[in-house]
């Protein structure tokens, strides 16, 4: 039984036959002296936040509080929770608390507003994400890859953390927005990473309203851009000289109602940030396990050469969906490595999450991290084994366990998209070169914006024949 389970059951009484229930909820617990002290020795060698969240679990379980002196957040692992703050509780929650970095970044994206103005983005956003909607571009998804890869000399190496950054920035606009990156990526590189590092995780979690002036020239280079575009379609649009497809996500947030210029900027920062940062990620990731089993690397572009024998062709969308080693691979990585992973919210009002008393106000994680390890829902959850998802695999664990894109009506709204650009990059990649991985043994997981291959994933680069 899940730990969160047993602690509703001990604390649930029912106590007649009309089913009155009456629910005592406890304290969430904290590391004990004992386990306070093997956390402490554990992160002394592992200082990360990351580290600091696995400890807890491994000592404290499923659901605990992380006691810092201005940072106590509540930490959940597992369906349970997942349901309850994604589903039946989800109104219970606020996204973020107004000081964190990343809604003064993104002011009024999706990403960060509640309630009626949220359903609102998301019905105007949600349809250019559709399948249907953006699928009828993937030539041009395959452009980009290409642009991306094109620069790719035989026998040079590159890290493919800054190379997958490159496609999934050139991608995203392109096939999104319907705006070539290419020629303002070089200015705009660095603006992107510090707008990154901005919202990662840092000393501004001790000390909320922390000056932060090193980044106001990165927010105004950003600025400039996204404005610039929005007043460029919106009179290419006036003009008869743009016309919007379904697929077309800026043009649709100009031709929508009540959409000022600055709520649009908005978005398309957000959407920018939110859908790049955790695409490089993914396919940084899937790299690298490529990279450490090469077996793998063998068997995956073995299926792509079977099912695309001539990679002169374009690529279909019904050719994707027919490798299914590729998508297990995916998969796989994306329960390792999840680029999100974990999920906050901030407590409405005092909660009951699976019977551990939840204070308003209270920040509250969900781990996506640690679920995707749990012993009880995998076996050998450390070990890289794509098979674990084959046969319909995923169906006999509860749901919520696996939940690289977050649950419930908030999940990723470009879950469809990132899914499809992954394998049309990762086939690009593999019809056109050999991968040889060159410092597997020192790549850990950093958190930063997304959950990233740290230092770089350096693979030597040989042009297939
Ligand atoms: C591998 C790629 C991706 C992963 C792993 C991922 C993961 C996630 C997760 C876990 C959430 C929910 C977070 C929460 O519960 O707080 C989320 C939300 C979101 N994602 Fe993604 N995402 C990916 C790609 C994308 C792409 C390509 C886009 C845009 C084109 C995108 C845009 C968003 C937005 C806007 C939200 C917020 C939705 C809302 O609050 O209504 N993501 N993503």
């Amino acid at each position: 039984m899940d730990s969160c389970d047993q602690a509703h059951a001990e604390t649930t009484t029912d106590i007649s036959e009309a089913n009155i229930v009456i629910e005592t909820s406890r304290p969430l617990p904290v590391a004990n002296r004992n386990d306070g002290l093997s956390i402490l020795k554990g992160l002394w060698k592992e200082r990360s936040l990351l580290a600091a969240l696995t400890l807890m679990n491994r000592y404290v379980g499923r659901a605990f509080r992380i006691t810092l002196p201005v940072f106590q957040p509540a930490v959940f692992v597992g369906p349970e929770s997942n349901r309850q703050i994604l589903v039946t509780d989800r109104h219970q929650f606020s996204w973020r608390s107004a000081s964190d970095p990343v809604v003064r970044l993104l002011r009024q994206g999706i990403l960060v507003v509640d309630d009626a103005q949220q359903d609102t983005l998301r019905a105007i956003m949600d349809p250019p994400l559709q399948r249907k909607n953006f699928t009828p571009h993937i030539d041009e998804m395959q452009h980009y890859a290409d642009v991306a890869l094109d620069r790719w000399q035989d026998g040079e190496t590159r890290d493919m953390l800054v190379e997958m950054r490159r496609a999934a920035l050139l991608i995203l606009m392109g096939v999104s927005y319907r705006v070539d990156f290419a020629p303002d990526m070089d200015a705009l590189w660095n603006p992107i990473l510090e707008l990154l590092e901005y919202i990662s995780p840092g000393l501004w979690i001790l000390w909320a309203d922390m000056p932060r002036p090193k980044y106001r020239n990165a927010i105004a280079a950003m600025d400039g851009y996204l404005y610039r575009i929005i007043r460029e379609r919106r009179a290419a649009l006036e003009s008869g000289a743009h016309v919007a497809t379904p697929g077309d996500l800026l043009s649709q947030l100009i031709l929508a109602p009540d959409m000022n210029d600055d709520l649009i900027r908005d978005q398309l920062l957000t959407m920018l940030i939110a859908g790049h940062d955790t695409s490089t990620a993914l396919l940084a990731w899937v790299l690298y396990l490529l990279g450490m089993h090469p077996e793998e690397m063998v068997a995956v572009r073995e299926e792509i050469d079977a099912v695309m024998p001539d990679p002169g062709q374009p690529v279909q969308l019904e050719a994707i969906g027919a490798l299914h080693r590729l998508d297990l691979v995916i998969k796989e990585a994306l329960r390792l490595y999840p680029p999100i992973h974990v999920g906050n919210r901030v407590a409405k009002t005092d909660l009951d999450i699976c019977g551990y008393r939840v204070p308003e106000g209270t920040r509250v994680m969900y781990s996506i991290y640690l679920a995707h390890r749990d012993k009880e829902y995998w076996s050998d959850p450390e070990q890289f084994c794509p098979e674990r998802f084959a046969h319909g695999q995923e169906d006999k664990r509860p749901p919520l366990t696996y939940v690289p894109f977050g649950g419930g009506p908030r999940n990723c709204i470009g879950a469809a998209f990132a899914q499809v650009e992954s394998k049309i990059v990762l086939v690009r990649i593999l019809q056109r070169f050999e991968l040889e991985l060159l410092n597997g043994a020192e790549i850990h997981p950093h958190m930063g914006a997304t959950l990233e291959p740290r230092p770089g994933v350096q693979m030597r680069i040989r042009r297939r024949a």
